[in-house]
């Protein structure tokens, strides 16, 4: 038996629609919703995602700020550069591509955008309020997948899940996700004692750790749903370059119940749920200004 696909590209596509017709509506109201994306530096990976980003705001009807700052601005120039942004009406959602140069503070670069503007949901009062189960912008990949996991009907309540990978983008919040969905949730990172063990216990398994394709077949439960946020490239062998998630997908797909391809799973979900953000953030914004 091989495993179902979860297909996040046509779910992702289905979401943009809502979200050019959420857009169109308030341009129409005399809203119109702008996101402003700043890039430091040109990190080849980075400057491929911020383009996709811009290029999704285009066809969704989302008018997209790009601004391409030199890898060595300084920290004030930035930091006054975000606050610009926090004082643009017509700005309702700011996102600052990480990873950033070593000599910039990430996370005071971070709490610098207005958590009504954070996008990503990275700022600390928003990440407390994932924290305290009363969330207001959702990191976009562990909201994607559980928008998938949501639409291919996997019953949460009670379920083994365990992440692997504890980052703050990814691992963490997909963890506190997961608990608020009732599962009994596990989170596996690189000190974690026969990471087999636990990935087998599974019922639903979630790969966040950056590492080409370190989950196998043989760690994974029978009919479990795995979910592969790795985007990685194959290192060796013919198929070098390539890209490739977290899990080995051809093992797994003997062995799983559901499981997301790379690319095509959980990567146009990542890239939809940025859209949601930031068609929220303006509606937030279009209504606080009718009150
Ligand atoms: N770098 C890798 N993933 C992300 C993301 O979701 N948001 C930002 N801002 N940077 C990233």
């Amino acid at each position: 038996m091989t495993a179902r696909l979860l297909d996040g590209a046509a779910l992702a596509a289905s979401i943009r629609t809502d979200m050019s017709r959420r857009a169109a509506a308030l341009r129409a109201l005399g809203h119109p919703p702008g996101l402003a994306v700043i890039l430091v530096g040109s990190d080849p990976a980075s400057s491929v995602y911020v383009k996709h980003k811009v290029k999704d705001c285009e066809e969704a009807g989302i008018r997209s700020i790009l601004d391409r700052l030199p890898a060595d601005t300084p920290q004030d120039a930035l930091l006054a550069r975000i606050d610009q942004l926090n004082a643009d009406p017509s700005v309702h959602g700011i996102l600052v591509q990480l990873p950033l140069p070593p000599h910039l503070d990430a996370q005071r670069v971070i709490e610098t955008i207005s958590p009504a503007k954070d996008v990503d949901g990275f700022h600390i009062s928003n990440a407390g309020a994932l924290m305290t189960g009363q969330p207001r912008f959702l990191p976009c990949t562990p909201y994607g997948v559980m928008k998938l996991l949501e639409h291919a009907g996997v019953a949460l309540a009670g379920a083994e899940a365990v992440v692997v990978g504890r980052s703050n983008i990814v691992g963490k919040p997909q963890a506190m996700l997961l608990l608020q969905a009732s599962a009994t949730v596990t989170i596996c990172h690189s000190q974690t004692r026969d990471l087999a063990a636990h990935c087998r216990r599974a019922d639903v398994l979630v790969a966040a750790v950056g590492r080409e394709r370190m989950i196998t077949g043989d760690m994974i439960k029978p009919g479990a749903v795995v979910i592969d946020v790795g985007m990685n490239r194959i290192s060796q062998g013919p198929n070098a370059g390539k890209l490739c998630g977290d899990v080995d997908f051809d093992s797994a797909l003997e062995v799983a119940g559901a499981i997301t391809p790379v690319p095509g799973g959980v990567g146009p979900m990542t890239r939809a749920m940025l859209l949601v953000n930031t068609i929220e953030a303006a509606e937030r914004a279009a209504a606080a200004q009718c009150n």
